[in-house]
């Protein structure tokens, strides 16, 4: 069998086409335009690519993007009161405070100081609580996305056997929440757990999200399973020779062997293209959610979950 390949990156734009409608809608009947401010501590350079992208996205539905950099030395308490005036602005509807942050702060106190209706990533402690007891909540982007996919393909997860593979409070811990919340039966695995390749064997679903470079291989999955590949991994490439620099070249991978996964699932993501592009677009989702909720208005159907 030869997986179908599901295509985050056309879903992504279609999911950016449907925030892009909602906020015009917003803005002709309401006067209102949804705000979203990212807060970037440091100088970390991946996390300088990802902000960028999101106020790139953020602009290209229609709105407003607020970006506030900080200095790698920036105290606790200049950040706490940043949040305090984003919590307080009404122009804001969605605050995003990048991680990891440095060392010297905090990112617990950091987090749970967001007003938990801002909270588009879904981490503070009372959304977290909202989504494990099946309250509505902001559900954190990655797993939302992956929810979407799963969604589309199946149409109903009620009853599927679904392992997670990860065990993180951003993607393991709240997708095996949602799959629960989907009538999914979950079990979650991680790097301890026994015979890990049989547990993954027995699954509808696996959703891979350990960091372990090309980890899950064909003979772990079970004949037509569906696999999400949360793993973004950059690995060294001989074969694509060597940088100006005389370095090797890399590559990014998933947290599974694409090749011999997908010939086995009946449908795989790839990585890139594949969960990737769902996380910003879920984010613009949660924070076109969190402004009808602030205002409220009637929430956008199918951006939610
Ligand atoms: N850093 C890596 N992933 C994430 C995410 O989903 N949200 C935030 N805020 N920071 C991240």
């Amino acid at each position: 069998m030869t997986a179908l390949r599901i295509d985050g990156k056309a879903f992504a734009a279609n999911v950016r086409t449907q925030v892009a409608e909602h906020v015009t809608r917003l803005k002709a009947d309401h006067d209102i335009t949804p705000g979203l401010a990212v807060v970037l501590v440091g100088e970390d350079p991946a996390s300088q690519v990802y902000v960028r992208s999101k106020g790139k996205q953020t602009v290209e539905v229609g709105m407003k993007s607020f970006e506030h950099k900080l200095d790698r030395d920036t105290t606790e308490a200049d950040l706490l009161a940043l949040i305090d005036r984003l919590n307080n602005d009404p122009a804001v509807h969605g605050i995003l405070i990048q991680l990891p942050l440095p060392s010297h702060i905090d990112s617990d106190l950091v987090i749970n100081a967001i007003d938990p209706a801002k909270d588009v990533d879904g981490f503070h402690i009372s959304n977290v609580g909202l989504l494990g007891t099946g309250q509505k909540s902001m559900v954190p982007c990655t797993p939302l996305g992956c929810l979407m996919l799963l969604r589309d393909h199946f149409g109903s997860l009620s009853g599927k056997s679904a392992v997670v593979i990860g065990r993180s409070n951003i993607v393991g811990k709240p997708m095996a929440q949602l799959l629960l919340g989907d009538s999914c039966t979950v079990t979650i695995a991680h790097s301890r757990t026994a015979d890990l390749p049989a547990v993954v064997r027995q699954a509808d679903i696996v959703v891979a999200a350990v960091g372990r470079p090309e980890m899950v291989t064909g003979d772990w999955i079970k004949p037509g399973a569906v696999v999400v590949d949360v793993g973004i991994n950059r690995i060294e490439a001989p074969e694509k020779g060597l940088t100006e620099d005389g370095k090797a070249k890399t590559r990014l991978v998933g947290d599974c062997d694409y090749a011999s996964c997908a010939e086995v699932a009946g449908a795989i993501t790839p990585v890139p293209g594949g969960v990737g592009p769902m996380t910003i677009a879920c984010l613009l989702a949660n924070t076109v959610t969190a402004c009808c909720r602030a205002n409220g208005l009637a929430e956008p159907q199918g951006l939610t979950a």
